[in-house]
This record gives structure tokens, sequence and C-alpha cells, in this order.
């Protein structure tokens, strides 16, 4: 494989910091990606040569801004394989992007009675904003099992939809615990066959594989701008404009409206009517540069260079005396989370921030997992375009030293 990642990591700044007199190995990606020069010097451009507001004026500045803000709507729409610019909210996260489904869709469609089909495997971002919904409206949570290594249990999806109530299936497409790649394509179609929506949680995928929500088959899809590469604070809510064009606004505010008079107002079409109020501008436009830097990379390639990663780390773990592996799941994206028998992850995690590595250790706000999993928290190693092995041989030594301090 032609993949020249010193040339890439060479694009990442913060890449060749030094923690302490130790080379930062960053592995988690999963938490957030490192940004490269492109989409940090576009918002340097933007803030210095370009600021001002979208919309709202005649004057060049502003058409200049609108108009990079609009192109890039058009780029996320056709870097998921949307049919139009106008199925792309932006949002401030996934977070908000499932809160939005299940404020704006969810109060209007589901009724005491119903019932919301969720993955094992969730985020609480794609957990709690159905069960506030589920509490408002005395609908139900059911939830999809997943077996020993992590895998999601399919055939129990029929029987989960059997009796017509489930009104929506919300999965993500990559458990950002275990990296399960989850079937979400197949779980769509049984979704749909039973009547129910399907909304896919993209938020560790979108930087790992090829996504097209039309051979997904999904109605709803999430994902967050840092996690690929681009800026903090900017996101994405992708729904078919059948869907989008009947849902009720959920914030109120400038932009969102057709017409405003006190005793009544009206709403723009989608997307404008669920992006009230002045949108995260250097962060839409940083967005639009990280899908180019993603395309121009190439997701397969990544995809692949991170397979290779993935399979020597697992293989290392599992010759390291007392470490449990957290899911071996059949089909699994750029994570591995374990466990060190008698060290608590925090722990481990300090001593290998002293040897400069950045993993997480915790529960990865998916506590649900940890529990099915029968731990109270993992370390979880995560790579991006730009992990190295040689990261890998720093954590790994690490950890032995580890082992060392805590016997
Ligand atoms: C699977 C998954 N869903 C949702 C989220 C929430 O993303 P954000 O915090 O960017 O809104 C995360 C973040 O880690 C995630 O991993």
């Amino acid at each position: 494989m032609n993949y020249d990642v010193e040339s890439i990591r060479a694009q990442f700044p913060v890449l060749s910091r030094k923690m302490g007199d130790k080379p930062l190995a960053y592995l988690d990606s999963t938490a957030t990606t490192q940004k490269p020069l492109c989409v940090i010097e576009a918002m340097d451009d933007f803030y210095r040569n370009h600021y001002s507001s979208v919309k709202r004026g005649v004057y060049r500045l502003s058409e200049w801004t609108t108009s990079h803000c609009e192109a890039t709507r058009a780029k996320v729409a056709e870097f998921l394989g949307a049919s139009s610019p106008d199925e792309i909210v932006f949002t401030r996260g996934t977070t908000e992007s499932l809160n939005l489904v299940a404020q704006s869709w969810g109060r209007k469609n589901v009724r005491a009675g119903d019932a919301i089909l969720l993955g094992a495997l969730e985020h609480h971002a794609d957990i709690v904003p159905w069960q506030i919904l589920a509490e408002e409206k005395g609908a139900e949570i059911r939830v999809i099992p997943c077996d020993d290594d992590a895998n999601l249990l399919l055939d129990a999806v029929p029987g989960l939809l059997a009796d017509g109530k489930v009104k929506i299936v919300c999965v993500n497409q990559v458990a950002n615990t275990t990296g399960t790649v989850n079937p979400v394509a197949e779980i769509a179609k049984l979704a749909h066959e039973a009547g129910a929506l399907m909304c896919v949680d993209g938020a560790q995928s979108v930087a790992h594989l090829d996504v097209d929500v039309a051979r997904l088959g999904c109605d709803f899809f999430a994902f967050s701008g840092h996690k690929i590469y681009g800026p903090t604070g900017i996101g994405v809510l992708w729904a078919r404009s059948e869907l989008l064009e009947a849902m009720p606004p959920w914030h109120g505010g400038g932009e969102m409206i057709d017409q405003v008079t006190f005793a009544k107002t009206t709403y723009a079409p989608p997307p404008a009517r669920f992006e009230a109020g002045t949108p995260p501008i250097a962060e839409i436009i940083g967005l639009g540069f990280a899908l180019d830097w993603v395309r121009s990379v190439g997701l397969a390639a990544v995809a692949e260079h991170e397979a290779a990663l993935l399979a020597d780390l697992r293989a290392r773990l599992g010759e390291m005396p007392g470490i449990r592996l957290i899911g071996s799941p059949r089909d699994q994206s750029a994570i591995q989370s374990f466990v060190m028998e008698g060290i608590h992850p925090h722990d481990a995690a300090l001593i290998l921030d002293e040897e400069g590595i950045a993993v997480r250790a915790g529960h990865h706000c998916a506590q649900p997992v940890m529990e099915r999993f029968g731990v109270p928290a993992t370390i979880r190693v995560s790579y991006g375009a730009y992990s190295v092995r040689k990261e890998t041989d720093q954590l790994v030594s690490a950890l032995a030293r580890v082992r060392r301090i805590f016997g």
C-alpha cells in the first residue's frame, strides 16, 4: 500500500510535540481527531481576511462568507451521498443532531405505548435524548443485545420489532468503546419492514468508512466535525427531505423564520428551520476544508492503514499477561478497549501520560457498555489517519512499566 503516513503527519503540527522529554503518542482520535494545517489555516484566514456574518449582508464580505458556508453544505451532501444540500442541517455536533431528531421528529411522532429501539453499544448521546422523549411521552426503550465479542445480535431485531410498537431504531455505525462496525443497513431494512424509521449515529464512522446514506437506507444520520479532522462546535444532521419538511422547529430565533408577528410566526423551510441564530461560521468553513482533506487522502486508504495498526495492537496486547480485551467484534474499526488485571484504568492512564501517551480511560460516555462487560472503566486506544506503529511500540513498553509499578 502506498500510504505516506509521514507526509500526513507533517500536516498535523501538534503531532511533533513533546510531552516533557517524550514524543507525544496521540492514541485518542476517537475522542477527537487532530487538525491538519489546511483546516487551521482556513479558519485563521477567515478571521483575518473575510470575517463577517452570513445571510445578513449584501456587502461582499458577507456574500463571500455565505457562499463559503453554503459550499460546505453542498460538500457535506456530496460526502454523505445525500440527494440535496437542503437535507443537511448544521448543528453543534452529533449530540445536538440526535437531540434535534428526538425533540422535533420524536415529539411529533412518538406517543404513549410506542417504543424506541436502541443498540446495546450506544454512546450516552444516543441514549439520553431518547430517554427524555420516552419519559415525556410514556414510551418504552428497548435494546438490541450484543454478544460477548461485542457484536449486536441481529437475530434479535425482528422479535424486538414484531409488535409494531417501535417507531424509531437508533444505532451507531461504529461503537466508540469496542470499535464494532454495526450492520446498520440490515437493521434499517428490518426497521422499515416493521414501519419504523432508522437513525444512525455516525460520530465514529465518518472518518473511517465510506458513508453513503442512500446505501445505508437510513432516515437520519448524525456526525461531528471534530471527529473527522475538522473543528469542534460544528456537526451535521442529515435527514430525508420529506422528513425534514414535516418536522416542527425545535429552537426558535433568527434565521429560522418566514414571517414573525406578535400574533404568529411562520417558519422557513429546511434546513434553515432547524438553524436558529448565528451559526458557527468559522467552524463550518473549517469543516469544508476537513472534508476536502479527507477526500484527498482517501478513506479506503485510511481504513486499510488503521486496520493494520489495529491488528498489530490486538496481537501485541494479546501476548501481554493480565490484559483483557473488551470486544473482539467481527468487523472492528480503529478502536480497542482493554483492562489490566488489578489495575484501575485511570491509574494506568496516568503512567501512560508520563510516557507521552494520550489514551482515554473511563466509561467513554457508554456506561451500559461497561455494565455489559462487567467493568467500571476501560483503557481505550484509537487510531487516525496519522497514527504510526511506533506509537503502539511506545504504548506497549509503557504498559510493561505500568505492570512493573502496580505489580
Ligand atoms: C458514538 C458516539 N456518538 C456520539 C458522540 C457525541 O459526539 P459529540 O460529543 O461530538 O456530540 C460520540 C462522542 O464521542 C460518540 O463516540
